[in-house]
């Protein structure tokens, strides 16, 4: 990773620890140059500049999945809420800006690429192979479940899912994102690669981009 473009993640608005960060841009890194990397759950950038920091040096692209009014635990009177992130007009959270300005200074904007829209409306219209695909949306179970079902069949074979707040104890946080990686490795479309923090990275190992992944 750039030094340059370390710092710009590290201080980024965002959940991920730099060990998990420096995973997910290794493991781009690799699967860059072969085509799009697609995150679900942009926020306010931090992890696509993990991202877009392995795609930039080979001319390769990172699209970027929300609708950018935040998730449950983002709401006010919730656990993850930042008001600094509410749109004063509309009352509502808007992490559009911040993402906007975030990716700009991290020189990143002909590499990211922002989708703005819900997840399952979104994945219901892609028809596009992704080389590696990151899963970090909504961690409700019908969302977390819904990104897999409509993401994961457009990993190619060979190329990689990474899941973030996977934990396999319930004590140490919520279960959904647990219950997808278990359900890409029972599925037999998905072998597991490595593992670092609460992040889980696999290969997909049999089926074609665009069929379904059990
Ligand atoms: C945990 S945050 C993503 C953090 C980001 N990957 C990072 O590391 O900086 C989850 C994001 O998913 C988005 N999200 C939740 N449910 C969604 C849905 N159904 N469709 C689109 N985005 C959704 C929220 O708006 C929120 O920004």
């Amino acid at each position: 990773m750039p030094p340059d473009l370390l710092a710009h993640a590290l201080a980024a608005k965002g959940f991920m620890p730099e060990d998990e960060g420096a995973l997910l841009h290794r493991h781009a890194a690799e699967r860059a140059a072969a085509g799009p990397l697609l995150e679900v759950g942009t926020y306010c950038g931090k992890s696509a500049i993990y991202l877009g920091a392995a795609a930039q040096p080979v001319g390769g692209t990172v699209f970027t999945v929300d609708h950018h009014r935040g998730s449950e635990e983002n709401q006010a009177g919730w656990e993850h809420h930042d008001p600094t992130l509410v749109d004063a007009g509309t009352g509502l959270m808007d992490t559009l800006p911040v993402f906007r300005r975030t990716i700009r200074a991290a020189g990143l904007e002909e590499t990211v690429v922002a989708v703005v829209g819900r997840s399952t409306t979104v994945s219901k219209h892609w028809r596009i192979p992704l080389s590696l695909l990151f899963i970090d949306g909504g961690h409700a179970e019908e969302h977390a479940q819904n990104d897999y079902a409509g993401w994961a069949p457009w990993v190619v074979p060979g190329g990689l899912l990474v899941i973030h707040d996977v934990f396999p104890d319930p004590a140490d946080g919520g279960q959904p994102p647990y219950h997808v990686f278990l359900r890409a490795l029972r599925s037999g479309a998905f072998a597991e690669v490595e593992t670092v923090g609460s992040m889980r990275v696999l290969r997909r190992k049999t089926g074609d981009a665009g069929h379904p992944v059990g």
